[in-house]
């Protein structure tokens, strides 16, 4: 497909802007067109994948890549699939979904990264959630039990990654997605441990990652012994000083599902306060999403992350739920604005093609030099989950 480049790009998103400003469709109609639309390319996706050959992660250079149930990405391929078989009912989503979710058994033993969480949740959990099976129940509690394995109660937090690049504990701003794992299997009827440890890791993740500002640090290392900081860096953003867009995407949605999941008001007021800074941030295009990072040298001219838009229209289709209804109302309204500009064709795959994915225009690791500006399949879960959630409130 024909690549946009950076000014033409500007100008067909300000013509979008113009036009919607003229006759916005519904937001209803635009849900039902997206939802029909992921239902028609996920056909397209499945009829294309080689039998049990890898789980679609994203589309660079003209290919799929494909990534083994070990991969952290592993389980948005099933969860997608959930999430349509919630949207449309049919029959055939469910059995998409339960053959995916059931290649990634494996992790629930997992006790080598934090991404137990991500894998499983995403998968089993959503499979749980609408099917009751009970044999999924088991493998989530199982992965609860791996993933409580890395907490360390003199630092306060799970270990994210195991001792690399120098770091000895390190903990990503990305791990608060995981202690949702955690949260549910305590409900469950294992053990309220978890329970306490989600609340630590959160407790400790809000004093250590956050500057006043309401931003996150991506990585804060820790001496294990000790539980003092040894560094706060980032992997994935421009700098250690800079705000990575997806890493605040994930510190909204992790602290606006740890208020659901808690009702702690610290929570709640962390998750505003994050929302605060990403509404009225300078740096935000009109269009509402934002670059890789909201600190880039090279804005304007950056690539964006679709990922991050559709992680936080999600996580304010659930914070509006939780305040007041004028401040709910501004959610809402910024989170369909997000939820626009990704249906519209600057940001949506064109039938058959990008890899038969749903959203263009994700980063996944710039510094690294991966997955710059493609599909990735996380972009594609939290769409329809935001997709359905704001459904869930029309109604
Ligand atoms: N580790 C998750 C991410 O790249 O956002």
């Amino acid at each position: 497909m024909k690549r946009l480049t950076p000014p033409r790009f500007a100008f067909l998103l300000a013509a979008t802007a113009l036009r919607s400003a003229s006759a916005e469709p519904p937001m209803a109609d635009v849900i039902r067109d997206d939802l029909a639309f992921a239902a028609a390319q996920y056909t397209r996706l499945l009829d294309r994948l080689p039998d049990q050959a890898g789980h679609p992660r994203s589309f660079e250079k003209g290919e799929l890549k494909l990534v083994k149930p070990t991969d952290w990405t592993s389980g948005f391929f099933p969860g997608a699939l959930w999430l349509l078989f919630e949207a449309t009912g049919d029959a055939k989503w469910r059995e998409a979904a339960a053959k995916y979710t059931a290649n990634l058994e494996a992790a629930k033993l997992n006790r080598s990264t934090h991404d137990v969480g991500f894998v499983l949740y995403t998968s089993y959990g959503n499979g749980l959630r609408l099917t009751g099976n009970p044999a999924y129940r088991d493998v989530l509690l199982t992965g609860a039990e791996s993933l409580s394995t890395r907490f360390n109660p003199v630092v306060g937090s799970i270990q994210s990654w195991d001792e690399r690049h120098g770091w000895k504990f390190p903990v990503i701003i990305d791990n608060l997605m995981n202690l949702e794992l955690l949260t549910w299997a305590a409900r469950a009827g294992a053990t309220p441990r978890y329970r306490d440890i989600a609340i630590a890791h959160a407790d400790t993740t809000l004093r250590n990652h956050y500057r006043p500002d309401g931003s996150s640090i991506h990585v804060v290392d820790y001496d294990p012994i000790t539980g003092a900081i040894r560094a706060r860096v980032t992997h994935q953003g421009a700098a250690d000083s800079s705000a990575w867009s997806r890493g605040q995407a994930w510190g909204l949605y992790g602290y606006t599902m740890m208020f659901r999941e808690t009702k702690k008001p610290a929570y709640l007021a962390q998750a505003q306060k994050i929302a605060a800074f990403l509404l009225h941030h300078p740096r935000l295009p009109a269009d509402k999403i934002p670059y890789w990072d909201f600190d880039a040298p090279g804005i304007p001219n950056e690539p964006r992350d679709a990922s991050a838009a559709a992680i936080m229209s999600s996580a304010l289709l659930e914070l509006r739920t939780f305040v007041d209804t004028t401040t709910a109302a501004a959610y809402t309204a910024f989170a369909e604005q997000q939820l626009r500009s990704l249906s519209s064709p600057a940001y949506r795959a064109q039938p058959g093609e990008d890899g038969c994915l749903l959203l263009m225009h994700s980063t996944g690791n710039l510094p690294q030099g991966g997955e710059i500006d493609v599909p990735i399949v996380y972009a594609d879960y939290y769409f329809l989950q935001g997709l359905l959630r704001d459904r869930t409130g029309l109604k």
